[in-house]
């Protein structure tokens, strides 16, 4: 059956409208056949890839976006509106056209390699300290004295560090249960939680607890909504929540994959008092992995109080790296050490079977072959979101890998030296064990 231009243009049009409304942005012009996504919309490459992502989804059917974006090794440039949707109608008309086998190349920088920056620019104690300023403190918690819930583990790390694989693969195993992001520890009730993450900025940041009930009680996305909505409007505590999660899963453990808790040690302190031997797995990625992967992600336009601040994107990234790693070496100089273990990213994609057989001798389950296949079933690794794989807490870059791809590793070497990395940082990365 073929598919008209104008059922292509319409979809399309409601997919570019829904990114354009979700950043809260205005076009100067209306969006017209030659209107060009990077010049004219702003598109960065993550918009990129959430526009492949919600298209795919919205035609149910895989179109080998990449042979469209990139090409001679980088993004096109000046992809306009129509060249779009001639890609489009020409790929759902001849699906013998798309080879769903063709790897995906990550573009090749346009940029030359930076290999230094002034000093002015570069990380330093003082400005980290100005950076450790911008993160507001918790407000305190009412004293609880109810009996703490049955262990959960805790997967740790900064944004971009390759957590949203790890939790994927995680969630293969039977004896695990990993929904997305919980976003559940740094409060202390379902209200406050609400209040903080309700905003055009956040607001997508509240699904992963409603998929997370989807699976458990076997609810449509809105039930679930509804759902939840109760327990805000009954101001919940967070730990009984967590409760609720965790009743179900007749002694599977939950794993809570949330980047946002090593931002604060008050936050980690809350899940020793919350829980009974919680288990801890500190992912770590190579500073400049992590901040290069910041960099294209445009993170910060989620977060305006630091958008507003004078540092720009790369020392934002080099600052969260560097503060979410040594909030996580303070905390687990409390935790005994069978219950902590720190693994790397590079190592998960470029010995994925070696990685999962160590995570699970720590958590004390079986290992399962399905751990090393994150993409093989959707709906056990809730990796669908609660309307659309493209609106899932986590990483949207997840859904335009096919595989673990081991090249990813090392992919900031095209683009940076160690040498613009700051002293503080470089120091965390030796006691890491990253060669710097
Ligand atoms: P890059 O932006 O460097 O590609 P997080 O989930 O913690 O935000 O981490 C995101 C990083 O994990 C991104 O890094 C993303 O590409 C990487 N990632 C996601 N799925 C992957 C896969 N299948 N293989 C390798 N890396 C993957």
């Amino acid at each position: 059956m073929s598919v008209s231009r104008a059922e292509v243009e319409s979809e399309v049009r409601g997919v570019l409208d829904d990114m354009i409304e979700e950043w809260g942005e205005e076009l100067d012009e209306p969006i017209g056949m030659e209107t060009k996504l990077v010049e004219d919309v702003g598109f960065a490459s993550i918009d990129f890839v959430q526009f492949a992502v919600a298209i795919e989804e919205r035609f149910n059917a895989k179109l080998g976006f990449q042979q469209l974006l990139i090409q001679d090794g980088q993004y096109v440039q000046d992809l306009s509106v129509s060249s779009v949707l001639d890609f489009v109608e020409d790929r759902l008309n001849n699906p013998s056209k798309v080879n769903p086998d063709a790897p995906v190349e990550a573009p090749v920088p346009g940029e030359a390699r930076l290999t230094q920056v002034d000093e002015a620019e570069r990380v330093d104690a003082e400005k980290f300290a100005a950076f450790r300023g911008l993160i507001r403190p918790r407000s305190p918690r009412a004293a609880d004295t109810t009996p703490k819930n049955p262990p959960v583990v805790f997967v740790l790390s900064p944004p971009r560090s390759g957590s949203t694989l790890m939790r994927v693969m995680l969630a293969g195993n039977p004896s695990l249960f990993a929904p997305p992001e919980l976003h559940l520890l740094a409060y202390s009730d379902m209200a406050e939680r609400h209040a903080a993450l309700q905003n055009e900025h956040n607001n997508h940041l509240l699904e992963g607890t409603i998929r997370a009930m989807m699976q458990l009680k076997g609810l449509e996305g809105e039930a679930a909504r509804e759902f939840a909505a109760r327990c805000e409007a009954e101001a919940m505590p967070v730990k009984h929540f967590y409760k609720l999660l965790q009743e179900p899963l007749n002694g599977r453990l939950l794993v809570d994959k949330t980047p946002t808790y090593l931002l604060d040690k008050d936050i980690l302190e809350r899940a020793e008092m919350d829980f009974d031997n919680a288990l801890y797995i500190h992912l770590q990625r190579h500073p400049l992995g992590t901040i290069r992967s910041y960099e294209e992600s445009k993170l910060t336009r989620l977060m305006p109080l630091i958008q507003q601040s004078a540092f720009n994107t790369r020392q934002l990234a080099e600052m969260t790296w560097l503060h979410s790693h040594s909030n996580a070496l303070a905390f687990a100089e409390t935790i005994p050490d069978e219950r902590w273990i720190s693994v790397r990213y590079e190592d998960i994609v470029q010995q994925p079977d070696v990685a999962m057989r160590r995570l699970c001798a720590f958590l004390g389950i079986d290992f399962h072959p399905d751990m090393t296949n994150p993409y093989a079933e959707k709906e056990q690794r809730m990796t669908d979101g609660v309307d659309t794989a493209s609106k899932m807490s986590g990483d949207i870059k997840f859904h335009l890998h096919q595989g673990i791809d081991p090249g990813a590793a090392s992919r900031w070497e095209q683009f940076y030296s160690v040498d613009i990395l700051g002293e503080p940082t470089r120091d965390m990365a030796r006691q890491l064990g990253y060669d710097t």
